[in-house]
């Protein structure tokens, strides 16, 4: 929705769940060069960061912070923002879903894109979403369940009780707004680059950056949860 909204020309959805994404090692060595020395699915991902004049994060609160393979992936962002802020200027949101602790992620997420990645961050889109006992099958009796939590005990896990957001007209409308703000902050970038382009042409007869390669930069990447 929020990609919709933001009119991308190119949109690309990446679930982490799909690919092998290894914790980072700690051993500094992109400090220099950029990528990361462990060879998984993340140093195509930072490519494509860094190509994308905007990318979408999107996760949900697990034992009170960001699920962790989310995490994971963001701390392997670190060879973005070393020696160089590579992502500085591009533009940034988030999206996240669950009952609790998303105000958190909200706060998490403005120092990921605004304090470490140097990108404007438009904000996130706070959905609600199904506690996982909702399809564990006990969240009727389970001692610890989340769905008795919200429900009341002696709820019933009912079709009712279950939240879609292509269903929730407010939601919907949060998503259009967010998406918009996220092509508002783009077209302004849009007008920079060209003025950039421009100069580069005149100074050092680089021409090569002209509208087809900006164009081809105007796509998104949207991380997908579990
Ligand atoms: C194992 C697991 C634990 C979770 N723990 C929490 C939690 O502690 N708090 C929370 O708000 N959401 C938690 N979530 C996320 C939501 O319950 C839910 O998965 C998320 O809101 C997305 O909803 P959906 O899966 O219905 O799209 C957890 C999800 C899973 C799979």
């Amino acid at each position: 929705m929020v990609l919709d909204a933001a009119g991308a020309e190119r949109n690309d959805l990446v679930r982490l769940a799909a690919l092998e994404v290894r914790v980072c090692l700690a051993c500094k060595k992109c400090a220099s060069t950029n990528r990361c020395v462990i060879k998984d699915d993340v140093n195509p991902l930072l490519d494509k960061i860094e190509e994308a004049d905007a990318f979408v994060m999107s996760g949900y609160p697990s034992f009170g912070s960001l699920n962790a393979l989310m995490k994971v992936f963001i701390e392997r962002n670190w060879p973005l923002r070393h020696n160089h802020i590579l992502t500085r200027g591009k533009t940034g949101a988030a999206v996240v879903a669950g009952s609790s602790g998303l105000d958190d992620l909200d706060l998490f997420f403005m120092h990921y894109y605004e304090g470490y990645l140097g990108m404007d961050f438009k904000g996130t889109l706070k959905l609600r979403g199904n506690v996982p006992c909702m399809t564990c099958g006990y969240g009727e009796d389970g001692v610890g369940s989340g769905f008795l939590r919200e429900y009341g005990s002696g709820a019933k896990v009912t079709p009712d009780k279950f939240y879609d957001p292509d269903n929730d007209p407010d939601a919907k409308g949060r998503a259009r707004a967010l998406g918009e703000a996220v092509a508002k902050s783009l077209s302004a970038a849009w007008a920079d680059v060209r003025q950039i382009s421009l100069v580069s042409e005149r100074e050092s007869g680089y021409l090569g950056r002209s509208g087809a390669e900006v164009q081809r930069r105007r796509e998104f990447l949207v991380s997908g949860r579990g």
